[in-house]
């Protein structure tokens, strides 16, 4: 019996993916021809434009809610009262609480946190790797002697988070790609959103550039440009989700095995999926459905 509806799930899950690629275009063909980051975020900002006439590029943060008017009401009810508003508190007091050697992530981190989150991740030289916000918070507490928090850990690292990013409300997304070394961990992380992936066979570009603004499952896709902008999200008013456990979750939904929260593989599609927001305002802790 629950082999049957497993089965069945199976299936409408199978259909509904069949229904949207219908219109699949040429995403998954074009990843390996080489890119530079500007011309390829022109390029999918152009096609959304081409989708979306008339549309501001700055409501391209509100994600699936631009493309929909109920929705959108919805969430402007419950941004007013916002339920994980107390979460957010929780972590403010874990932003302020001195680490073991007497300074805060305030004093840790360059001007002190405020302004940053948009400029990241970024390329770092000397490590050879990408470096995200959580590796800095993660960081400033190795410095101090403090054990590491788990970027799978809602309750420190998310939270932590939910504060910290606060700071860079309203700055405007600039993450860059600078140096080759910067060039080649961007590439591979565009490889990934364009690389199919898991049981469905469905790459990230598939669904958030080329069938951007159609239904799956009751839900709207949402658009690749403005998804880095704010986060953490919160699904349903109470769950933080941070890039990684968003990512996470798309993963399961074609059924692929996901990379670990702040694993390189991670790292490198943040990194190209950050650029496509560029020039776009943060707004930390959204709510989603
Ligand atoms: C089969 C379609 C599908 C695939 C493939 C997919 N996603 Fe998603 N994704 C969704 C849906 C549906 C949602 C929830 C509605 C929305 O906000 O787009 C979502 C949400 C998101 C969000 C949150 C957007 C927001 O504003 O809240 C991000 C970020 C995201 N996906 C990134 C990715 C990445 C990166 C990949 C590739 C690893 C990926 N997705 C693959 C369907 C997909």
């Amino acid at each position: 019996m629950i082999g049957r509806l497993r089965a069945a799930a199976r299936k409408a899950a199978g259909a509904g993916l069949a229904a949207i690629a219908v219109g699949v275009g040429a995403g998954a063909a074009i990843a390996d021809t080489p890119i530079d980051p500007d011309t390829e975020r022109a390029s999918i900002v152009r096609r959304f434009q081409q989708r979306f006439p008339g549309r501001p590029l700055d409501d391209y943060v509100l994600g699936a809610f631009m493309l929909n008017p109920a929705g959108r009401a919805h969430y402007d009810d419950i941004m007013a009262f916002a339920p994980f508003l107390p979460d957010i508190e929780r972590g403010r007091v874990l932003w302020e609480t001195p680490l073991k050697d007497g300074r805060t992530y305030a004093d840790c981190l360059p001007d002190g946190g405020r302004n940053l989150a948009g400029r990241l991740p970024r390329y770092d030289e000397a490590e050879a790797r990408v470096v995200t916000f959580e590796m800095l918070l993660n960081r400033c507490r190795r410095e101090a002697g403090e054990a590491e928090y788990r970027h799978d850990d809602r309750a420190t690292m998310g939270l932590l988070t939910a504060w910290a990013r606060t700071l860079s409300d309203g700055m405007r997304m600039d993450v860059r790609v600078d140096t080759p070394g910067a060039r080649a961990k961007w590439d591979a992380g565009r490889a990934l959103f364009h690389r199919r992936i898991g049981q469905m066979n469905f790459a990230c570009v598939q669904c958030h550039v080329d069938n951007a603004g159609r239904t799956m499952r009751m839900e709207i896709i949402s658009p690749v440009v403005g998804q880095a902008t704010h986060f953490p999200l919160w699904r349903s008013g109470e769950t933080l989700y941070t890039p990684h456990m968003r990512f996470t979750r798309c993963m399961e939904q074609v059924r692929a095995q996901p990379f670990p929260a702040g694993s390189e593989a991670f790292n490198n599609l943040e990194y190209y999926h950050a650029t496509l927001s560029n020039g776009l305002p943060l707004q930390a802790n959204v709510y989603r459905r």
